[in-house]
């Protein structure tokens, strides 16, 4: 387990002044304040350095036993892996805190979740639709999507009062993230695509939506409903999954698997903004 240290971070933003105008107190900033964790980097194509995300990493993804019947099936495995077992059944991990279900959690915060996932699920959508791989057109309207749904709840908590805040650096990062990954990295994007989508209707669904809602006026919100036969869905998605990988070399199918960390660190620390 490694984390990087503040000293790092410092020299990051110094060398990349955009992302640090994003972290600065300037009054006319557009972005919420970086949150209080430890920092992970990527570097873009372009060569520029881009913070992401926080405190550990985990060591190397354990592989499913012999049996997994496709990529779906070892995604699984590894993300199960990398669970606290308070957060799930098959988590393996030790618990770095109260569980969500004990959460305070404020509406200011849960308003920013709902941003920054609203960032997130815009940049997949969109990254689909642009299909910098052409397979990324199998993904396009699955029955998955959330954008057009997370529109409709922040459009109706502003009717009720609610003021809708600027997304923070863990929505933009992890949208900045993705967009980068999708153009040059197949097999890491379809761990991230597996990984958001899937979540969301697992975990998300079952423990996250209820502290969400008890925050926001006890509305069950849209980002939490399917239409249609929700398991039929998954299992859609999961077999066009296993179908974009089938011709995957060993070397493609470790990249895949080997980025199962960085989702559920972004996505930690958006769920973390829910937090009093
Ligand atoms: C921090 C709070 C979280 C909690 C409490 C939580 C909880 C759970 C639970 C209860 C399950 C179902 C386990 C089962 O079927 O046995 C699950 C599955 C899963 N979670 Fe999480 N999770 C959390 C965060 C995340 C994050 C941040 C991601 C990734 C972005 C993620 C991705 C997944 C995936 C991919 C599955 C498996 C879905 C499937 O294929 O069926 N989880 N989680």
């Amino acid at each position: 387990m490694a984390s990087i240290s503040f000293f790092l971070q410092s020299q990051v933003l110094f060398k990349n002044p955009h992302l640090a105008s994003l972290t600065s107190s300037s009054p006319g900033r557009h972005f919420s304040p970086l949150p209080p964790t430890n920092t992970l980097f990527f570097q873009k194509k372009s060569g520029s350095l881009v913070i992401f995300s926080s405190a550990h990493v985990e060591g190397p993804t354990k592989r499913a036993p012999d049996g997994a019947k496709g990529l779906v099936d070892e995604l699984r495995f590894a993300t199960m892996n990398l669970h606290t077992w308070d957060q799930a059944k098959h988590g393996k991990m030790p618990p770095r805190g109260p569980p969500v279900a004990e959460w305070e959690t404020s509406t200011e915060g849960c308003l920013k979740f709902l941003v920054d996932s609203k960032l997130v699920y815009d940049a997949l959508e969109r990254i689909v639709e642009k299909a910098a791989f052409p397979e990324y057109m199998e993904l396009r309207n699955t029955g998955l999507e959330r954008s057009e749904r997370l529109a409709k709840d922040l459009e109706w908590l502003k009717q009720q009062g609610h003021e809708i805040p600027k997304p923070t650096f863990c929505g933009v990062g992890f949208a900045e993230y993705l967009e980068d990954i999708s153009e040059r990295d197949l097999p890491a994007f379809i761990c991230h695509y597996y990984n958001i989508y899937f979540g969301q209707t697992a975990g998300g669904r079952m423990v996250i939506s209820k502290k969400i809602a008890e925050a926001c006026d006890g509305k069950e919100l849209e980002f939490y409903k399917w239409d249609g036969n929700l398991s039929q869905i998954l299992q859609n998605v999961r077999d066009k999954i296993n179908k974009i990988a089938e011709g995957w070399s060993k070397e493609e199918k470790d990249r895949c698997l080997n980025e199962t960390e960085k989702p559920l660190k972004f996505g930690r620390d958006i769920i973390g903004l829910i937090k009093l």
